[in-house]
Formats: structure tokens, sequence, C-alpha cells
């Protein structure tokens, strides 16, 4: 099991790249199934949830090569129609693949997802739409068959809430479905509107993705495409709030700021100077950061539940009271734990955080309860004064491509053993 080894209390500076977006590659690499001509997708990240998707796409038929952030997909060999058990036990968003196996295959074999560390996950949303598709769905002991032997069709669909998942799971089985898909209440992310671009690339018919509502004209056949990944903008931003936390300066490169607008309103709450250029935000950390009177998750275009961890760990070296409200998952706030071994003056009651900044932190030793819970606590490690040991990095992999490296690079004392 790897672990971080950090000498903390020392401000970051420099300048970073940020890595492609997790949250987008996932999604469009199950999308890859509904067509059979081959694919190239640009600045796909190293990360180990992406190789787990890579895994389910060999297993599943197709055949991928890879070269640093360029992958290609061959997904002409499609054939099996059932995500392995075990994978699904690595990576629950692999329910992703419902939609794309249901489209391509009229059948679609998956355990279910099951929780997770942050929240029960449960797939209700999913499996409702795949119905309204015209899906038979059984759901029993843990197992999930769909099937749409006469393929599936268009239809009206409203989501109880704006679901990331089921709203990529509807965009990407509708785009073979017959006739016209209306998504009402759809997710808002940046990653839905960069899934709708890459189906569009592909033949599809997506429009409105960004807002509300989401409309898929169904087409008999989808073609190869050739499409880059937006930046990761929760990468990002996680690398700004180490500048913050630490009272450094980092410029981080490659970004679209718009993507991270209510996460620099934050920032800026905080005090620290915030200078945005075309693809590019510079974050300057005033002496002490101010706290900020609430926090509150929301879906897109609000505060981003993934962000909430490293802004809650930000906040613990903010003077005076923060107030963060997890509105997205039932139990987000597992790393709060390891924060207080670093001496922050947090408690939390049920979806709220009281944060009661302090003057400073000291080092410890952690265990990583989950990847956005373990880039918190790396936070509060490079914050704190001496040695911290973060353990069971392992989590962290899912979702930072080479962390210690690129916060060395911002002149972190971060060693991975
Ligand atoms: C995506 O998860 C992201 N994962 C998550 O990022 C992110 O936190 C989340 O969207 C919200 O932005 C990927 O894109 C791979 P949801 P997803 O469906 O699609 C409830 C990270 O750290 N819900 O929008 O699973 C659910 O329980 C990860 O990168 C249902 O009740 O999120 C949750 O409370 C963590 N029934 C809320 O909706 C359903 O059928 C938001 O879930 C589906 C969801």
């Amino acid at each position: 099991m790897s672990s971080f080894i950090i000498q903390g209390g020392r401000p970051l500076n420099g300048e970073a790249v940020c890595q492609g977006s997790k949250n987008s590659s996932l999604p469009i690499l199950a999308a890859c199934i509904l067509s059979d001509r081959e694919i190239v997708l640009e600045n796909i990240p190293a990360l180990t949830d992406v190789d787990a998707t890579l895994e389910i796409l060999s297993c599943l038929g197709c055949r991928t090569r890879r070269e640093g952030t360029v992958l290609t997909v061959d997904p002409s060999g499609v054939s099996a129609v059932e995500i392995p058990d075990d994978l699904m036990r690595e990576m629950r968003s692999s329910v992703i693949f419902l939609g794309a196996l249901l489209a391509r295959t009229g059948r679609a074999a998956l355990s279910a997802p099951g929780g997770c560390e942050i929240g029960l996950r449960p797939i209700d949303l999913h499996l409702d739409a795949m119905r309204r598709l015209g899906a038979a769905v059984s759901d029993e002991g843990g197992k999930i068959e769909c099937t749409a032997p006469n393929g599936l069709k268009g239809a009206d669909i409203t989501l109880s809430f704006p679901s990331v998942g089921a709203t990529e799971n509807v965009m990407i089985a509708a785009s073979l479905a017959e006739g016209r898909t209306q998504i009402r209440n759809a997710a808002r992310e940046p990653e839905i509107s960069d899934l709708a671009d890459f189906l569009n690339a592909m033949g599809a018919k997506v429009s409105g993705a960004g807002e509300s509502t989401v409309v898929v004209e169904g087409v008999k056949k989808l073609h190869g495409a050739h499409h880059t990944v937006i930046p990761d903008r929760i990468a990002g931003a996680t690398l700004l709030a180490a500048g913050a936390i630490t009272g450094g300066r980092v410029c981080v490169k490659g970004l679209i700021p718009a993507h991270l607008a209510p996460v620099l309103d934050i920032f800026e709450r905080t005090g620290c100077g915030i200078e945005i250029g075309s693809d590019t935000v510079l974050l300057k950390a005033p002496k002490a950061l101010n706290s900020v009177r609430t926090v509150r998750t929301m879906p897109y275009p609000g505060f981003p539940t993934d962000i909430q961890p490293p802004v809650t760990a930000m906040l613990c070296r903010a003077q005076g009271t923060s107030v963060v409200i997890e509105t997205i998952f039932e139990s987000r706030f597992k790393f709060v734990g390891g924060l207080t071994r670093f001496g922050a003056n947090i408690r939390t009651d049920g979806r709220m955080a009281v944060v009661e900044g302090v003057k400073k932190l000291s080092g410890a030793n952690v265990v990583t309860p989950d990847l956005r819970g373990g880039a918190a606590l790396v936070l509060a490690a490079l914050s704190a004064e001496g040695e911290s040991r973060i353990e069971d990095v392992r989590h962290i992999d899912r979702g930072y491509a080479d962390f210690a490296r690129t916060l060395s690079r911002l002149s972190a004392d971060i060693k991975r053993i």
C-alpha cells in the first residue's frame, strides 16, 4: 500500500498543467461502444479509474491502445454484455456502461454498484429512465439485467434529481433510440456538454446539453470520432486550494476558467487574489485566509461537491468560523476525522461541518478515506508544520494523475513510498 510522506509548513509556488477530466473521460469511454468504428481520444488522464474503464472495454470486446494521454478505441468487436462483478465493485461509476450496452447490443447485465465511502449511490434514476426508453429491467438479488430486444424508443424523461450519471446514461442510450428523447431537469455539469460534443462528433443529434432540458434525436448508426476531453475542473481547483492553504502563489494552466467560477468565488471570499487568463488561473494567497460564512454544495453551476473536501481543509486555516453544507452526498465528511488529527477545530453534524479556523496545523499520520477526502488530507499535511504520513493513497490515484509529482513541481516536499 503506497503512502505519501510530506514535510509541510511551506508555501506552494509555481505553475502546474491541469490534467484531463476524469468525469468526462469515463462516460465518453463508455459511449465509444455505441460505434463500431475507430475512435481517438486526447487528454485522457493517467488514473486508475481510467484503467478500470479500459479493462471493462476490453472485457466487452473492444481493443484499446494508449500512447501517453492519447487513447485509441476499436469498438468493432463488442460482443459481451456483462460488466464483470469485480470491476463493478472496483468502480461504481461503471453503471455508465448501462445505456451504451443497451443501445449497442440490446442487453446489459451488471451487479448493483453498491455504496461507497461517500454514500449509498443508488441507481434508481438510471433504471427508471431505461424503462422509459422501453427496456425491460430486472433488479433482483444485486443483479441487474436490462433487455431491449426491439431496440429503444425515444421518450420524455424528467429526472427527480439532476443526476450527472443518469443524464449521461440517457443521452448515450437515446443516441441510437428510435425517435426523440427529451430529458428534463438534466444535470448541467461541463462534463455533460463534453459528452454531447463527443456524441455529436460520432454523428449523434444531441442539443441543449448544459441546460436543464436536453433533446436527443435518435439516429440509426454512429461513426468514429476524434475528440479532446475537457480539463479536470476539480483537479485544477484542488491545486489552487493547495496554494491557498499554504499561503502560496499557484498558477494552473490548461484550464477552462469558466468551469471553476463557483470555486473561484469562494477563493476570493477567503481573500485570495485571483487572476484569470484564457486558459489559466493564478491564485495568490493572502497572509491569512478569511473564513467563509456558508459554503453549500449544489448541482452545477453551484459549488461542486467534489471540491468540498479540499475547500473544507483550506477553511481549517481561515480566521473565524465557516459552515460547510454538503447537500449532494449523505456521508462526504469521512475525512474530517483525519483533519482533527492535524489539530483542525472542526465538527460535523449530518450534512453540516462547522470549521473554527486555527493558527496552525501540526504534522500527523492519517489514512485516506476516499478520493476527494484524501486530497483534503494532503492539503492539510502541506500546511501542517513538520512531517505527515498519508496512507493508502490508492484512493487518490483514482482521480489525481501523479499527484505527488505535480505538487512537488509546485515546490511541495512530498515523497511517495
Ligand atoms: C458524478 O457521480 C461524479 N462521478 C461524482 O464525482 C460527482 O460527485 C457527482 O457526479 C455529482 O457531481 C462521475 O462523473 C464518474 P449523481 P454520479 O448521479 O453521477 C443521487 C468524484 O469524486 N442519485 O449526480 O454518481 C446520489 O445518491 C466523483 O470524482 C440517486 O438518488 O452523481 C447523489 O446523492 C464522486 N439515484 C446525487 O443523486 C440515482 O439513480 C448525485 O448523484 C443517481 C443518483
